[in-house]
């Protein structure tokens, strides 16, 4: 039997929003898309596995995230996450290992994917100014980064997105 997924976003400029909407395509059986912005409408406990899509703040989930992933209990649940920096770097591997950690206190996780997502312009400006010139400082390095993650998420994400959930959640079914 086909089982009832619900893919959620959280997004503030729009990355993981896109990512979602790629990943919601190739889902089969029943399903529905929500942003945690109006998770309050839908009754997520009727769902059999549930998808989890958050932007990466400070090294870790976004807040409404987090709080949202406190809130399940027994699901089988995978993420996806975007971010500024290199998913295979050793910031990428924290972001994983937190996040998976989350995940797995109360329900099982079946599938995690993190890809990279330009960084708001009105962030960078801000990084350049007091205070938190002083915390992020715009280093040769940051601004690397930056450059690099301002093509993403591209469509090579989105495919690489869509491969990776089609081949874990047949997987899944055969659970
Ligand atoms: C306040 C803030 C904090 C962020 N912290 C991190 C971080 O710790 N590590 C990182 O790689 N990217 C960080 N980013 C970059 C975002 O995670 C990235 O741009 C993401 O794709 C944004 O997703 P969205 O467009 O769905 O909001 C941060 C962005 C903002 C605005």
């Amino acid at each position: 039997m086909l089982q009832k997924t619900l893919v959620t976003y959280s997004s503030l400029t729009g990355n993981t929003k896109k990512v979602a909407e790629k990943i919601y395509e190739i889902v089969d059986g029943e399903k529905a898309i929500i942003s945690l912005n109006e998770i309050n409408s839908v009754n997520y406990n009727e769902y059999d596995r549930i998808i989890i899509g958050f932007w990466v703040d400070k090294g870790t989930a976004d807040k409404r995230t987090r709080e949202f992933i406190k809130k399940l209990s027994g699901k089988k649940v995978a993420y996806f996450g975007t971010l500024g920096a290199d998913p295979a770097s050793d910031h990428g591997r924290t972001v994983r290992e937190r996040v998976s950690a989350l995940c797995n206190e109360n329900n099982t996780l079946f599938g995690e994917f993190l890809c990279r997502g330009k960084i708001d312009p009105k962030l960078v400006e801000k990084m350049g100014k007091f205070p938190l010139k002083l915390i992020h400082p715009l280093t040769p390095e940051r601004l690397q980064r930056i450059e690099d993650a301002k093509p993403h998420p591209n469509e090579k994400d989105f495919q690489e997105a869509q491969n990776y959930f089609m081949k874990i959640l047949k997987l899944n079914l055969k659970k």
